[in-house]
């Protein structure tokens, strides 16, 4: 990897205080106030900024990029490392060639919600099948840097699944907490085939986030939660790429979901930056959307007003987001107030509708991913989206993170005490099971033909 544009350093700075500091403690929180920490970069005053960021100079280094066969440049995170914070060697870059991930039109979706400019940014389309490796190959490789032998997070299973492959691949031990039966197989399975050790804890995603703090400071452990400001670094490369591949015209709005609120933090933070470069024009508006069993943030804003967090004892299907007290909370309650965007929860059939719908595009995404599109629905509804508005869905994990929930949608086992939704049920393609007979293929079809006219 050989610098082209000048490269500049980073320090730490606590969300709270404001305290500054060159280097950051195990469990990434102020010395002074116990607040997060976030990565800045001193360097971009608005003086030295126009000297060594000229915003046309970078994007066109970012794109000659795309012609280079070296790793740091086929990665679509590394290939934006003038935005990230800097490796003291590339050697240390653990990289899966993450990102690059492909923008979507919706034109089924954009039908059922009037919206003709409907984008879906598809993160699951990472080598793990999540967003959480653009924020791992950053983190892991200052991991490595560092010359920890051990790292750890606690986990809904995305975050295990990706932590467990950075791992494997940069030569260092994963140690993976999950809460016990709420994560789905296909998540764990990852986990354990990278070869991390994984320990399924009695208690929730929030008790194993509270164990690995305490283990972190006890221990030479390298934490690997989006608390890490270096995993929010990485995953800033989701929006600045999603700018890219609208040739730097934003969209009115980008709506991500919200479990510990790190993605969200981290999207609006390179919003926030890239609108300070001078790389856009404007700011989207970033909204965050919840499970209504898991809406801490809702309700922190709601009841709250965003000053004081509001836990709730999470419970949903979508187990990605089951998370009642996110650590990123502040963070993203001054992401949505810099950019004006708004924040909502769905139900567990709203969910369920929206995977189907975006399933029915070809597309697929897990169920945390749904809430977007159902979001998106509520803010229609409200007003606060326009239909001529553009907007981009944040699809944050693969259709194929959780098996069991799509299975239990088309088979009719999810919602039984409820009573019958039509448009649900007209969403509902169950496998069947027939005679080894042309006959029976025949009717079928005919059967299939009649419903539907
Ligand atoms: N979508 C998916 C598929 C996720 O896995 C997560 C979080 C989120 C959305 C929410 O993102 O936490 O940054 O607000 N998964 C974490 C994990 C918690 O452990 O895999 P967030």
């Amino acid at each position: 990897m050989r610098p082209v544009a000048p490269q500049p350093a980073f320090s730490f700075r606590c969300i709270a205080c404001g305290h500054a500091s060159e280097s950051a403690g195990q469990d990434f929180r102020c010395a002074h106030c116990g607040d997060l920490v976030e990565i800045v970069n001193p360097q971009w005053s608005e003086s030295d900024q126009k000297l060594a960021l000229q915003p046309d100079r970078l994007k066109s280094i970012w794109k000659q990029r795309r012609l280079s066969p070296a790793p740091a440049d086929l990665s679509g995170v590394w290939r934006f490392r003038e935005l990230l914070p800097v490796l003291a060697s590339e050697q240390n870059i653990i990289t899966l060639r993450e990102g690059n991930t492909p923008l979507y039109e919706l034109p089924q979706c954009s039908r059922i919600t009037g919206v003709p400019h409907l984008f879906a940014k598809h993160q699951g389309m990472n080598p793990t099948g999540s967003f959480k490796d653009t924020g791992m190959t950053v983190a892991a490789s200052f991991a490595r840097q560092a010359e920890f032998r051990w790292v750890a997070c606690a986990s809904t299973g995305n975050t295990s699944a990706s932590m467990a492959a950075y791992a494997a691949r940069g030569g260092l031990r994963g140690l993976v907490l999950v809460p016990d039966g709420k994560i789905s197989w296909s998540k764990l399975s990852q986990a354990l085939d990278y070869g991390a050790v994984t320990c399924q804890l009695r208690t929730d995603f929030d008790g194993c986030l509270r164990l690995l703090q305490e283990l972190v400071r006890r221990a030479p452990v390298y934490q690997l939660n989006s608390i890490n400001p270096f995993r929010l670094e990485g995953q800033k490369t989701l929006a600045i790429e999603l700018m890219e591949q609208l040739d730097w015209q934003p969209p009115d709005h980008i709506i991500v979901p919200g479990g510990n609120l790190g993605n969200s933090s981290a999207i609006g933070k390179a919003l926030i930056e890239m609108y300070k470069l001078g790389l856009i024009s404007r700011l989207p508006k970033l909204s965050v959307i919840q499970a209504e069993g898991a809406n801490a943030l809702v309700r922190t804003l709601r009841e709250a007003g965003g000053r004081q967090l509001i836990s709730v004892r999470a419970e949903t299907r979508a187990t990605a987001i089951r998370i009642g007290n996110p650590a990123s909370w502040k963070k993203a309650v001054h992401v949505l107030a810099e950019t004006g965007g708004a924040c909502e929860d769905v139900s567990e059939a709203e969910i369920a509708q929206a995977k189907a719908e975006i399933g029915a595009e070809g597309i697929g995404c897990e169920p945390a991913s749904a809430v977007t599109l159902a979001g998106l629905k509520k803010l229609l509804r409200q007003g606060f989206v326009q239909p001529q508005d553009s907007v981009v869905l944040v699809l944050t994990g693969n259709v194929l993170k959780d098996p069991d929930f799509t299975m239990d949608f088309h088979r009719g086992e999810m919602f039984r005490e409820a009573p019958t939704d039509a448009q649900l049920e007209s969403l509902r393609r169950p496998p069947i099971v027939l005679d080894a007979s042309l006959d029976a293929i025949l009717r079928t079809l005919e059967r299939f033909e009649k419903s539907i006219s």
